[in-house]
């Protein structure tokens, strides 16, 4: 027969009671751990999904990426398909060049002439998220510093001190995919 005071009831058990009670106790870790994920930093064989745009929250491949830039902001997104947006400073910047174009060190870490940096700028942290096409680089919003895609996103212009921290790449199938960690500390030195 049906009870309306569950609590109560004697047709539950206490192994009923105590289950009932660790369904909040078990679940907790679980949602802890997909949130832990999705702050992560990026890491190898994550791929990326467009911030914004028409193809905001699909995966990009290279050919989605114009030749010459500008760039296009983007997440990284773990192999579970958890995208890492719970932390702003796993936000990156995609730009495609001619492979010849690049220096050694960009090279070698690029895909096919495709890059990856930080999106945060190391002045005071806004997103690097304009481009020059008089300076060929990417451009912060907030004071105009300029960082040249092709070498290692060095400093080119305005106030930021210095580069920003690049990815390694690598092209699975076509699919913009992360080979290594950031090679340096993300974001503002100050503020
Ligand atoms: S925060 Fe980027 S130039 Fe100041």
């Amino acid at each position: 027969m049906p009870c309306d005071d569950w609590l109560h009831c004697r047709c539950y058990t206490r192994r009923t009671i105590l289950g009932l009670a660790l369904v909040p106790l078990l679940a907790g870790p679980a949602r802890a751990a997909e949130e832990d994920e999705a702050a992560k930093p990026p890491a190898p064989d994550d791929r990326f999904v467009f911030l914004t745009g028409p193809k905001k929250g699909q995966v990009v491949r290279a050919e989605d990426l114009a030749l010459g830039g500008p760039q296009v902001q983007a997440y990284p997104m773990a192999p579970d398909g958890t995208v890492r947006s719970d932390n702003r400073l796993n936000l990156v910047i995609l730009a495609r060049f001619d492979p010849a174009a690049l220096t050694d060190e960009t090279r070698a870490r690029a895909a096919d002439g495709v890059v990856a940096y930080s999106a945060i700028c190391t002045h005071q942290g806004c997103p690097v998220n304009m481009w020059s096409k008089e300076r060929d680089g990417f451009v912060c919003s907030c004071h105009a510093s300029i960082f040249d895609p092709r070498n290692a996103a060095e400093v080119i212009g305005g106030p930021a001190p210095r580069p920003l921290a690049a990815l390694g790449l690598k092209l699975k199938d076509g699919v913009v995919t992360v080979a290594s960690a950031f090679s340096g500390r993300v974001g503002a030195t100050q503020g």
